[in-house]
């Protein structure tokens, strides 16, 4: 077997051209894992003559059901009479174009969706003074004894160190693997997640019939 000696000089260049693969396939596995199918989000503008005030529904959503909800919430609010926008937060929305504002978003191992809580840190002055709802979006610790409560409680930290929303409701999720990213569905299944749609549209409705009543 011959015996060719690689210089200094090749050697860095092969180890660099390794690396640059090396870091080029990570990331790109790294995206495609963390990959989102597409999801609709919905952008609403109720807008009611005469309205008594206009309110502000912002959400954000991985899987799309947490969009839907508030899509219907919007809607029964503009029945009551409102002008309502239905806005995804990363539209960023300026809360001060309303008289309130209903945020939602659904749990992720946890705890609201980052984007949420950036948008409620960058608001937080303005949001103070109104009155605000949060609607919460989950699947576990739905029971109620002491210890779903607490864990269900503990959803909202996040949100309670920069807001203290007026009203706070749960509502249950869904469960759609095919909505989900790679990484999502393979969490999920560790879980042993299955497909299911566990939300409750009357519960829903009777939150935005009663809302800032
Ligand atoms: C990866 C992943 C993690 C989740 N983590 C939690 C959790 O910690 N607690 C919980 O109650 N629900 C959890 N859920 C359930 C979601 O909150 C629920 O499916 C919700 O409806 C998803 O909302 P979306 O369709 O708007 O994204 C999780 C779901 C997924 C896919």
């Amino acid at each position: 077997m011959s015996e060719k000696r690689v210089s200094r000089r090749e050697f860095l260049k092969i180890a660099g051209v390794g690396l640059a693969a090396t870091a080029f396939t990570c990331s790109s596995l790294g995206y495609a894992a963390t990959r989102q199918p597409q999801v609709d989000l919905p952008e609403m503008n109720l807008e009611k003559e005469n309205a008594m005030k206009k309110i502000l529904v912002t959400y954000s959503t991985r899987a799309g059901s947490t969009a839907e909800i508030a899509a219907t919430i919007g809607q029964t609010l503009s029945q009551r009479g409102y002008s309502v926008d239905v806005l995804p937060v990363k539209k960023q929305p300026n809360p001060s174009d309303y008289d309130a504002v209903i945020l939602g978003s659904p749990i992720r191992m946890g705890s609201w969706l980052p984007e949420v809580i950036d948008f409620i840190k960058e608001n937080r002055t303005l949001l103070e003074p109104m009155p605000v709802a949060v609607f919460t979006v989950h699947m576990l610790n739905s029971g109620n004894d002491e210890e779903s409560r607490t864990n269900r409680q503990a959803y909202l930290n996040a949100v309670r160190e920069w807001i203290s929303p007026a009203e706070e409701v749960f509502f249950l999720g869904k469960m759609e693997l095919a909505k989900l990213s790679f990484l999502d569905r393979f969490i999920s299944n560790v879980m042993k997640a299955k497909d299911e749609d566990l939300r409750d549209w009357n519960t829903i409705n009777a939150f935005a019939e009663s809302v800032f009543a």
